[in-house]
């Protein structure tokens, strides 16, 4: 717990010599004790009196992950009471939330592994990782209960608003949409919503003047299209054991990345982008059910990275963390602008 939540305020660059003022160093320590009670609250909260239940739903949760959002939530609390009782238990609630959506996520995609650990389906198939997940879900939800109606309707217009961004991801544009466009709009909902509910959390339950909610709320999406498109990147990375994924886990199951965006409008002109497209439709699309990836879908997918495009998509997520940045003018000069600053930087940052 504490190993975690101090590999975070440094990650975070809190405790940077350059950022190090009195003020921040003060910032950076409520963080990591609000992070220790965020952990305590998911280890006590995320226990089933059912057997199975209490294996399967404290499965992915033991296996680790960052705690982004609960982080985000406790940035922003710092606007106002800081991690009081009501903000460490919707940061909680706010993680479950999260957690659940990989049990579901990992079915959709066909994915092998997640935070270094085999995926919940690969161990006890289907049907069980489906209910795992929706059983988080209601245990959210419960959580939400205790704060009153507000947090009700945050979370219950939250997850509609991921699960319409997981159905479009699914479905794909109309036609006559532009691919790219229909991309962006579901990373927002998808993945920017949950992580714009974090930091509005934050502000809300701690007490923080209302006028600060909207500029969270705006910086939370971006910087989680920032984070998302990343994702994208990540994807693609050769390094499994840093990103406890299977690379290749989108390509395979055909699910849409900017890089293969990019990549196919680029196609219709240029012969390179063209025949890199052949290659990946051949040796990495399809084969999801091959546990091993191929020597011929690794350097299809090793060309990918290294094609402009994927330069392109890197530069997207900066430009994505800068105006999310930008939002953030409204807040006073201080430790907590500091470090949410520093937060955009390092979600952009990332390899894991
Ligand atoms: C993974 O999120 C799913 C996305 C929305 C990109 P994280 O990268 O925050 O996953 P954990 O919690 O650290 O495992
Ligand atoms: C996950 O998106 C988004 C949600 C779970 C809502 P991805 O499918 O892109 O994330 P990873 O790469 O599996 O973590
Ligand atoms: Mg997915
Ligand atoms: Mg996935």
């Amino acid at each position: 717990m504490v190993r975690r939540a101090s590999s975070m305020t440094t990650q975070l660059g809190l405790t940077d010599r350059i950022f190090a003022t009195a003020s921040d160093r003060g910032l950076a320590a409520a963080i990591d004790r609000g992070l220790d009670q965020v952990e305590a609250d998911l280890m006590a909260e995320v226990t089933f009196a059912d057997e199975i239940a209490n294996v399967t739903g404290r499965y992915l949760l033991n296996a680790g992950g960052k705690r982004v959002r609960p982080m985000l939530a406790l940035l922003t609390a710092h606007l106002g009471g800081g991690a009081v009782p009501d903000v460490v238990t919707a940061a909680a609630a706010i993680e479950i939330t999260h957690l659940a959506s990989l049990y579901h996520d990992d079915v959709m995609d066909d994915a092998d592994k997640r935070r270094g650990v085999p995926s919940a389906q690969t161990v006890w198939g289907n049907s069980v990782a489906i209910l795992t997940g929706d059983l988080l879900f209601a245990r959210a939800s419960q959580l939400m209960a205790r704060l009153g109606e507000r947090a009700i309707r945050l979370q219950a217009n939250t997850f509609e608003r991921l699960v319409l961004g997981q159905l479009h991801e699914t479905v794909g544009p109309r036609p006559g949409e532009d691919p790219i466009a229909h991309y962006i709009q579901v990373l927002a909902d998808k993945t920017g919503s949950l992580i714009a509910a974090a930091a509005q959390a934050g502000v809300v339950f701690s007490g923080a003047p209302s006028e600060y909610e909207q500029p969270l709320i705006e910086f939370g999406e971006k910087i989680g299209v920032a984070f998302q498109l990343i994702d994208d990147v990540i994807d693609l990375s050769p390094q499994p054991e840093e990103t406890g994924k299977v690379p290749g886990t989108d390509l395979r199951a055909g699910v849409a990345t900017l890089p293969l965006l990019r990549l196919r409008a680029l196609a219709v002109t240029d012969t390179s982008a063209a025949e890199l497209l052949g290659r990946l439709d051949e040796d990495a699309f399809g084969s999801a059910d091959e546990a091993v990836p191929t020597a011929a879908a690794d350097a299809a997918i090793t060309a990918l990275r290294e094609h402009p495009v994927t330069a392109d998509t890197l530069a997207e997520a900066h430009r994505w963390a800068e105006d999310a940045v930008r939002a953030l003018t409204p807040l006073p000069d201080g430790s907590v602008k500091k470090a949410l600053t520093r937060f955009a930087e390092t979600i952009v940052e990332r390899s894991s």
